[in-house]
């Protein structure tokens, strides 16, 4: 396979194009945003930055490169930025995914596999998880751009006969995450005995899986997946947000009173939850990281790395200024 990786310098795209890059060639193509991080593309065999809407540039690319195979990571990820600044989520995840999609049939690539998330189903009560057939009811301006890509690569998966799957998977942790989610941000706190910042009453519920086990069940997909399916992936390792605090906390020997209580996020989902039958049983995916030890090696990682995440928060900072 020639694979096209779009977010390769991103959290999850870096891990993905290291994992794919061993068995096929691969091509990364990123934008670069604050999210993006040019020291991740330096090790990659192929990196051309690049917006996914330019139609242009990616049919370029994918006839340069004999691209038979999409796997589109990039996005504008962060719930909190969404409530912000919701329209350039609609341009990158919605119009961006579409733009490719287009790039892509008129290329005639045989197989687009779109990484999408959980959320594109709402929240859920204490009880209940997410299928692969549960209504697809976003709440965040995120959650409903992802959505969108979602249902805009299936009508084109039905209407013009391409091989289109998407994955959907819970919260992700480990190395190399941007330092405004949850687990990094109160790792960096944690380590300068700031306070955390923990939102509404911390009870707030997500089902928590290594970025590895994730790549791993792309790769998987990219690989064996069905026409037309949708895969939820996830580990059934539920936490709430309070006790992700107290875990770190615990981990690095600090007080629990660093944990600060501030303002709820607008229209925060109470709890997601996945059940990923169809993946384990369908494709054999098994998560192979449990939540004790990942979080346990993720914080030795943000505790030997200060520099990577400081360097990364203070000049994601600065890019987003100059625009
Ligand atoms: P990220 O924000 O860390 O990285 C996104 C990457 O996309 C960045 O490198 C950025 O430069 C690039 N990008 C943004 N706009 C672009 C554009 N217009 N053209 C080209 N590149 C562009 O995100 P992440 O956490 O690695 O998430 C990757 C994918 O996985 C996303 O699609 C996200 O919705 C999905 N996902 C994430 C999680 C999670 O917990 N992080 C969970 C489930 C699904
Ligand atoms: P986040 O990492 O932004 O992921 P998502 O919103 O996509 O699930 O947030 C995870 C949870 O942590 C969510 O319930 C919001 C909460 N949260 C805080 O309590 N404090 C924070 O500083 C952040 C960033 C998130």
């Amino acid at each position: 396979m020639n694979v096209l990786v779009t977010g390769g310098a991103g959290f999850i795209g870096r891990h993905l194009v290291d994992m794919l890059e061993k068995e096929y060639l691969v091509v990364n193509v990123d934008k670069l945003t604050y999210a993006g991080d040019p020291e991740a593309t330096a090790s990659q065999k192929n990196f051309i930055k690049g917006d996914i809407l330019d139609q242009k540039k990616m049919e370029e690319i994918i006839q340069h490169y004999h691209i038979d195979t999409i796997v589109h990571a990039a996005a504008e990820s962060h719930v909190d930025r969404s409530i912000v600044h919701p329209l350039v989520f609609t341009d990158t995840n919605v119009k961006g995914t579409q733009v490719l999609l287009e790039a892509a049939k008129n290329c005639e690539v045989k197989t687009f596999v779109q990484v999408s998330t959980d959320e594109v189903y709402g929240s859920l009560g204490q009880k209940g998880l997410f299928y692969e057939d549960s209504p697809i009811s976003p709440n965040s301006p995120y959650a409903a751009s992802k959505a969108s890509g979602d249902l805009i690569t299936l009508a084109y998966g039905r209407t013009y006969g391409m091989k289109v799957m998407i994955t959907r998977c819970s919260n992700n942790y480990g190395p190399y995450q941007f330092p405004e989610k949850l687990i990094p941000r109160l790792i960096g706190k944690a380590l300068y005995d700031e306070h955390l910042p923990i939102y509404g009453d911390g009870l707030n519920i997500r089902d928590w899986l290594h970025v590895e086990d994730h790549c791993r069940a792309i790769k998987l997909v990219m690989e064996e997946g069905i026409d037309g399916e949708v895969y939820n992936i996830g580990c059934q390792s539920e936490k709430t947000n309070l006790e992700i605090a107290k875990s770190i906390l615990m981990s690095l020997d600090k007080p629990q009173s660093l944990i600060s209580y501030v303002s709820d996020r607008l229209g925060h989902d109470r709890r997601y939850a996945i059940n990923a039958d169809k993946i384990q049983r369908e494709l054999g995916w098994q998560p192979l990281i449990d939540m004790e030890s990942g979080l346990r090696s993720t914080i030795e990682w943000y505790k030997e790395n200060k520099d990577w995440w400081e360097k990364k928060w203070y000049e994601g900072r600065r890019r987003e200024a100059v625009k």
